[in-house]
């Protein structure tokens, strides 16, 4: 297996450290290299890491969108969330997938092990790559209802296209006064997240059984989950969005779907 993940910056990426522990782990040989590419250079450096035998390769920022003109195929999971994050190459071929969808929803699953998507009503926070890719995830476990706010609402009724009759957009100003009856809240913004602004969100309106999400890692807690945790709400932190979208990558070009650890949680947030 050789492999790696793409992007520009990619200096601070946590997937080679990922993928270095499973193929450890499962005692594979292989590589998962970090490989910077400038937009300019993304279809010439493509080419030669597909005459240099890789296997396949992650993409990230920003990559994501632009990958897939180069794709051969596209499966109907990053067609519909409108970006590829996964590609294998197989006979010279690359074929392009979406695994933040999954890495999404199994970080919910892995957190509640009883928890139901289906018949929820769920309020998103931000209209950016990730948002797309967490309304995709969210409506395949089906959910009843989305509610959308963004600060800039083009976005989020760009996104309210995927699915109108789930989908309702709602004013950034209006965030803190649609949270009642909601039973999973999720931040896909960068808010709060180590050197940005922070969430401003009244949730005292927000159901106390409700769940509350925060894709944003550093730090761990975020002030949301702070919040939630404090007036007794489930909360799932971002940390396992990351690790849980890198699985069905290594199973692609290993065959094996590897698990998340204790310790390979440990490792990454150090
Ligand atoms: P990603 O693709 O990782 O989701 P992104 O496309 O840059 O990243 O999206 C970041 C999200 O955070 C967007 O929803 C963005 O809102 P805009 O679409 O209005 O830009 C949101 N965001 C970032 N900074 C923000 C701020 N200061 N206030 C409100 N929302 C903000």
């Amino acid at each position: 297996m050789k492999s790696a993940v793409i992007g520009h910056p990619i200096a601070h990426s946590k997937s080679p450290t990922i993928h270095q522990y499973w193929l450890d782990q499962h005692g594979l040989e292989g590589s998962y290299d970090a490989v910077d590419i400038a937009p300019a250079e993304l279809s010439l450096k493509i080419q030669k890491m597909v005459s240099d035998g890789y296997t396949g390769f992650n993409v990230t920022l920003p990559h994501k969108q632009n990958i897939m003109a180069l794709c051969d195929e596209i499966d109907e999971t990053a067609q519909k969330i409108g970006a590829v994050n996964t590609v294998s190459i197989r006979d010279g071929k690359l074929l392009g997938t979406n695994t933040d969808a999954f890495g999404f929803i199994e970080n919910i699953k892995m957190s509640y092990a009883d928890f139901s998507f289906t018949g929820k009503s769920v309020f998103v926070l931000g209209a950016g790559g990730a948002s797309r890719a967490v309304i995709y995830g969210l409506i395949q476990q089906g959910v009843k209802t989305i509610k959308l706010s963004n600060r800039t609402i083009e976005k989020a009724q760009d996104i309210q296209e995927m699915a109108p009759d789930i989908i309702q957009v709602v004013p950034w100003e209006q965030r803190s006064q649609s949270l009642d009856q909601v039973d999973i809240l999720v931040n896909t913004t960068a808010l709060g997240m180590v050197g940005k602004a922070s969430l401003d969100i009244n949730i005292e309106s927000l159901p106390v059984d409700a769940l509350v999400s925060d894709i944003v890692y550093t730090p761990l807690m975020t002030d949301l989950l702070k919040q939630a945790e404090a007036r007794g709400n489930k909360v799932v932190t971002g940390i396992g969005m990351l690790l849980h979208q890198a699985r069905p990558a290594f199973e692609q070009w290993t065959g094996i779907l590897p698990a998340v650890t204790v310790e390979l949680e440990q490792k990454i947030l150090k």
